[in-house]
């Protein structure tokens, strides 16, 4: 099983990056591994660009998009919603050619406010909707209050949410290899 993992941040210290290690850390105990996509080289969409000829790393992108049965996604929540960065990687994912099709989706977030990226949550399960893809539907992945969720060597600290994570995956797997096996 291929499974691709996306941040939804390019800061170097991310909280949702430490949450991403972290949940390939767990999948490595499950003996699967996840694969971190880089965002740092997709640029902002523009038609124009795309006509001309898609840019290095977008091309490199939507490679690990096709490859991937399943994905795993930990976004952080900017204004109630989920970042730019983050859309920008979708839509170059879906435009001329959907890479999003019939992927298998779980998502995951991590702030330092109260609510865990709930929102951000919300709005992503509704835009995959639109790219055919499906989103496993529990449990919830919220780390509230992520700057105090790890410890220093990246394990989650916040017991609720590591057992969450754990069961998200499990099913990630599950869901993914049933799809596989109909197709
Ligand atoms: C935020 N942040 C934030 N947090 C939240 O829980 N709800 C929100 O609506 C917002 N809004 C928001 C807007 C903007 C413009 C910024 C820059 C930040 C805080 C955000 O969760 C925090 O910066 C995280 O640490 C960002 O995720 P990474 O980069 O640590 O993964």
């Amino acid at each position: 099983m291929n499974i691709l993992g996306i941040a939804g941040s390019l800061r170097k210290d991310s909280l949702n990056k430490k949450l991403l290690a972290y949940a390939a850390s767990v999948a490595r105990d499950m003996g699967r591994e996840i694969r971190i996509a880089d965002l740092g080289g997709v640029p902002l969409y523009n038609a124009d660009v795309e006509a001309a000829g898609l840019p290095p790393g977008v091309v490199a992108f939507r490679d690990d998009l096709k490859q991937a049965d399943a994905v795993v996604i930990a976004t952080p929540e900017y204004n109630n919603s989920f970042p730019g960065v983050l859309k920008n990687a979708i839509d170059w994912g879906s435009s001329k050619g959907n890479c999003w099709d019939g992927k298998v989706v779980a998502l995951m977030g991590a702030t330092p406010g109260n609510f865990g990226t709930v929102l951000a949550q919300a709005q992503l399960r509704n835009i995959f909707c639109i790219l055919n893809a499906v989103v496993v539907p529990t449990p919830f992945v919220y780390v509230p209050r992520a700057h105090e969720a790890f410890d220093a060597d990246g394990t989650l600290n916040n017991s609720m949410a590591a057992e969450n994570l754990k069961n998200l995956l499990t099913r990630l797997f599950e869901v993914t290899e049933a799809l596989k096996t109909r197709r």
